[in-house]
């Protein structure tokens, strides 16, 4: 589905992604893991085109995608969900998931994928006329989960889901993740929290100051010595 090849990204004259090769198959959960500041988010960013890249080519179902604007994205169905989860702030629970469905016009399945969101995450049916800027941390990566899915994506591109929230926050968005998985969506998992996006996930890689350095079956790579020692704390 996804066939990332030598892609590049940099800030000026600093390159935060030096040339990364990897793929992505339909329905697979794969996990990019890596320490802070390893060029995953820059990673994600290129592939959404919400920046350029500095060179590589992007293949998203037999079509060069990296120099398509980021609106056509949407339409392609890629959906991202970004770090820090970019909410509407000021628009209600409801009206953040209309959003997501900008690009649709069919009322009755926005109305049918509205009900299916708050079956994932009920939380957000009770809170459907709150503002989102109220909503707890947890909640509003919930409701950027379910706005994401709001535009019907054929592949979730998910950055750093689990970052600040408590740990029975992140049991239940991983759920959800899960569950969403195995309605057969293809997901793109970017996590710092190693042992839970290798645990979740079906392939991983690592990457390592802008390059891969090591990829495998998710359950390898939480037996490798490497990854236990510089991830899992081991
Ligand atoms: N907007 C930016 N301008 C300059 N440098 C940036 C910018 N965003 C990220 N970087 C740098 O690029 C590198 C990779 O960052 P990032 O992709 O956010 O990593 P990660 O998501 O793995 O933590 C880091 O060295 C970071 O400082
Ligand atoms: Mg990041």
């Amino acid at each position: 589905m996804l066939q990332v090849n030598g892609l590049r990204v940099a800030y000026g004259g600093i390159q935060a992604v030096k040339g990364i090769t990897f793929h992505v198959e339909e329905g697979e959960m794969v996990a990019l893991i890596g320490a802070n500041g390893a060029g995953k988010t820059s990673t994600l960013k290129a592939l959404a085109r919400m920046l350029d890249s500095a060179g590589g080519s992007v293949r998203y179902r037999g079509k060069e995608i990296n120099r398509l604007p980021a609106h056509d994205l949407v339409r392609e169905g890629i959906a991202l969900v970004p770090e820090g989860r970019g909410v509407f702030p000021r628009l209600t629970v409801a009206e953040n998931l209309e959003m997501g469905a900008f690009i649709r016009n069919d009322k009755s399945e926005i109305v049918r994928d509205m009900a299916h969101v708050y079956d994932h995450f009920p939380r957000l049916k009770e809170r459907e006329t709150q503002l989102a800027g109220t909503l707890s941390g947890g909640e509003q990566q919930m409701l950027a989960i379910g706005r994401a899915l709001m535009s019907r994506p054929k592949l979730l591109l998910l950055d750093e889901p689990s970052m600040g929230l408590a740990p029975i926050m992140v049991q239940k968005i991983f759920e959800v993740i899960r569950a969403v998985a195995a309605e057969g969506m293809t997901i793109l998992l970017i996590e710092q929290n190693a042992k839970l996006a290798l645990e979740t996930s079906k392939r991983g890689y690592v990457m390592e100051s802008g390059q891969i350095t090591l990829t495998d079956e998710s359950q390898a790579l939480l037996h490798n010595p490497k990854v236990r020692e510089a991830y899992l704390g081991e």
